[in-house]
């Protein structure tokens, strides 16, 4: 078999075999194969798409390019959530203690953000002392005794997937459906949780602008899933504006905490009993969703969720004093406010442009290599629908370094579109796959 031939047979519309993906996948992982004929294979693949069982194919080849990890020591139905990337998006942060709170155990392998979308292993780390490099009989300790646990992915996990990620993202091959499909599910199969609630986001921060992409990619995922024996269930959700109103780590985590407590933004709690309902429904801990809604909501409001959120914080070292002293979290050096320019009505904030402008103050990574600020970012003061005055602030910015504020400014900015009207409200959640 030839790598070449095999880029010809794609780039001329013609289906690949198991066979020669998994030649491919296999090549490319041990550094047989080049990156710039992995890199020409993912381009006719960006034109030519691959049909349902080649994107299957795909998915399993990246699956078992490494380890996998084996959850039956722990008892119960192990359920694991996924969100397609977004700005503000520290849903993790919530429904990893909220769910375990109510006896589903929660192993969940997490990403750092690369790009304009953040990653909740670099959020976490904003708590001081938290560990996120857990071994695996570690992480199935703490499951076990605190019935949660968080960690970054390893590279010892579908490690094809951590090359060809990092080189669709400097080819501009990141946005293709059969492409995220299979990065996504690959994971999620080899990190070996037996039920899979997808978090699809579609906007104007996320890979899928359009919902019915976000669609798309929602239903080959669950189908992918649902083959290997892995129930999934997606919602695509919307992804337009920030979710919540802080983008950037050590603030998501103060928002987080926030909503623990019953005091968060409306977005983040609602789409966390959405998500956090289908996942009870799946683990077999509530028989509808309205019911795992209402085990959620009195999780929240007992603070047991919150305890839980401390246990397991301190389980992975980190100071989980951080719930009754936010100063104990790292701040920037430079608060300052935006004044919005007119009044107005805010007709919608872009998230992409407000992930950009974090990622500008030096909360994200501009490539892999990156250092992050984990105390810098975005608060927004104002979203879609909101009502402002000339000079009231829209927003305010954490900086470290003036010249990082200086542009992150001129992008907040360009964000809000300040208009007469009340804008329609968008929905929260789209719908849900299947
Ligand atoms: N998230 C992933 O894990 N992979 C993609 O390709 C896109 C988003």
């Amino acid at each position: 078999m030839r790598m070449y031939d095999i880029i010809l047979k794609k780039r001329d519309g013609r289906e690949l075999t198991d066979g020669e993906i998994k030649y491919f996948i296999e090549g490319y992982t041990s550094g047989d194969i080049p990156d710039y004929q992995a890199a020409a294979l993912l381009m006719a693949v960006f034109f030519q798409g691959l049909n349902a069982r080649e994107t299957a194919g795909l998915t399993m080849a990246m699956s078992r390019s490494g380890d996998r990890a084996d959850l039956s020591a722990i008892p119960g139905i192990k359920v694991d959530k996924h969100s397609t990337g977004g700005v503000g998006d520290k849903t993790t942060l919530v429904l990893v203690p909220l769910v375990a709170a109510a006896g589903v155990p929660v192993a969940k392998m997490s990403g750092r953000g690369l790009g304009h979308t953040g990653g909740t292993v670099d959020k976490l780390e904003s708590i001081p002392g938290f560990r996120s490099m857990l071994e695996l009989p570690e992480l199935i300790d703490q499951v076990r005794r605190v019935g949660a646990v968080v960690v970054a992915q390893t590279g010892h996990l579908a490690p094809a997937d951590k090359k060809l990620y990092a080189l669709r993202d400097v080819t501009a091959t990141v946005d293709s459906i059969p492409l995220i499909a299979s990065s996504v599910m690959s994971k999620k199969i080899a990190a070996g949780a037996d039920a899979i609630v997808l978090d699809v986001k579609a906007g104007k921060g996320a890979f899928m602008q359009r919902p019915e992409d976000a669609f798309g990619l929602a239903r080959t995922m669950v189908e992918i899933g649902n083959q290997v024996g892995r129930r999934t269930v997606a919602l695509v959700t919307g992804m337009d504006q920030p979710l919540g109103y802080a983008v950037g780590n050590a603030l998501e985590v103060k928002e987080a905490i926030a909503a623990l407590k019953g005091n968060g933004p409306a977005d983040l709690l609602e789409l966390c009993l959405s998500l956090g309902s289908v996942m009870l429904l799946l683990a077999g801990r509530a028989g509808n969703l309205e019911e795992g809604r209402n085990i959620l909501a009195g999780l929240l409001e007992s603070g047991r969720a919150l305890d839980k959120f401390e246990e397991f914080i301190a389980a992975q070292g980190g100071d989980r004093r951080i719930t009754e002293n936010e100063n104990l979290l790292p701040a920037a050096g430079i608060v300052e406010s935006l004044p919005a320019p007119r009044p107005g009505c805010v007709q919608a904030v872009h998230a992409g442009r407000i992930g950009r402008a974090a990622m500008l103050l030096g909360a994200g990574r501009e490539n892999k290599e990156s250092q992050i600020d984990l105390s810098v970012g975005v608060v927004l003061n104002k979203k879609a629908g909101d009502r402002v005055q000339a000079g009231e602030p829209l927003a305010v910015l954490h900086a470290s370094d003036a010249r990082r504020l200086e542009a992150a400014r001129e992008v907040v900015l360009q964000a809000y579109t300040i208009g007469e009207q009340k804008p329609e409200p968008q929905p929260l959640v789209y719908g849900m796959v299947p």
